[in-house]
């Protein structure tokens, strides 16, 4: 939490209303302590896709379904293709996006997204919320097959705002800490990424792929 519980109690007031699905997958993840997208976060996301209109989006951490479904319903005309290494939550997923009747255009893919997607589909939107330490891994791999003008967008970029100041980090948590902040170290200087980091939810920074420099794509 990077806001004060005043603030997200707020924000949370002014969320906009949501499907008795989302608010079941709300409940069970609090319940069994899965961490999902916070709502502020989500809205924002939300309008990015209505503005971009993506027609085909990456997400990287899938658990049950729940931002899936947000994307997939900001962003009616894409298909998803979402990647979720643990097999039961990426089994509820399936099951939950299939409730939301989206399963026709979402495919769920349960892999280690470190090991790469086969293929050569390319993608206007990328989701980066899995494993924190592991977030450049992801951009790394799956940069390239994001297209130039695509959004690639990322959570938990200050993770409880603790990456502003990782001595306030416990030994557990410190690692993975360092590891988001050399990762927004990264954004910022990356020659292909125009990024902003918003300190909303628990920080998103977003960005957007540019042309290469000497390429007229
Ligand atoms: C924060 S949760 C995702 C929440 C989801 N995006 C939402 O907001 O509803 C992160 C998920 O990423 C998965 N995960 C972690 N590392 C992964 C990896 N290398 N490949 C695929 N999934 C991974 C975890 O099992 C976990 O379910």
């Amino acid at each position: 939490m990077i806001t004060t519980p005043e603030v997200d109690a707020y924000l949370a007031s002014l969320a906009p209303e949501r499907s008795l699905l989302l608010r079941r997958l709300e409940r069970e993840a609090a319940q069994e302590e899965i961490p999902i997208i916070q709502l502020p976060s989500v809205q924002m996301i939300r309008l990015w896709l209505l503005a971009h209109r993506p027609t085909s989006i990456l997400e990287v951490g899938t658990a049950i379904g729940y931002s899936t479904i947000w994307l997939a319903d900001a962003a009616p005309q894409a298909s998803i293709v979402t990647i979720e290494m643990d097999a039961s939550r990426a089994e509820r997923a399936q099951a939950n996006i299939a409730e939301a009747g989206m399963a026709g255009r979402v495919s769920v893919i349960q892999a280690d997204a470190t090991a790469g997607l086969p293929g050569d589909q390319t993608f206007d939107c990328l989701f980066i919320d899995a494993a924190k330490g592991q977030y450049r891994t992801f951009l790394d791999l799956y940069l390239p097959r994001i297209v130039t003008g695509g959004l690639i967008i990322c959570d938990n970029i200050l993770f409880r705002g603790l990456v502003a100041d990782p001595s306030q980090a416990g030994k557990r948590l410190r690692p993975m800490v360092e590891k988001l902040r050399d990762f927004n170290d990264y954004l910022r200087n990356h020659p292909q990424l125009e990024t902003t980091f918003i300190p909303v939810g628990d920080g998103i920074a977003v960005s957007v792929k540019k042309q290469e420099p000497g390429s007229d794509a």
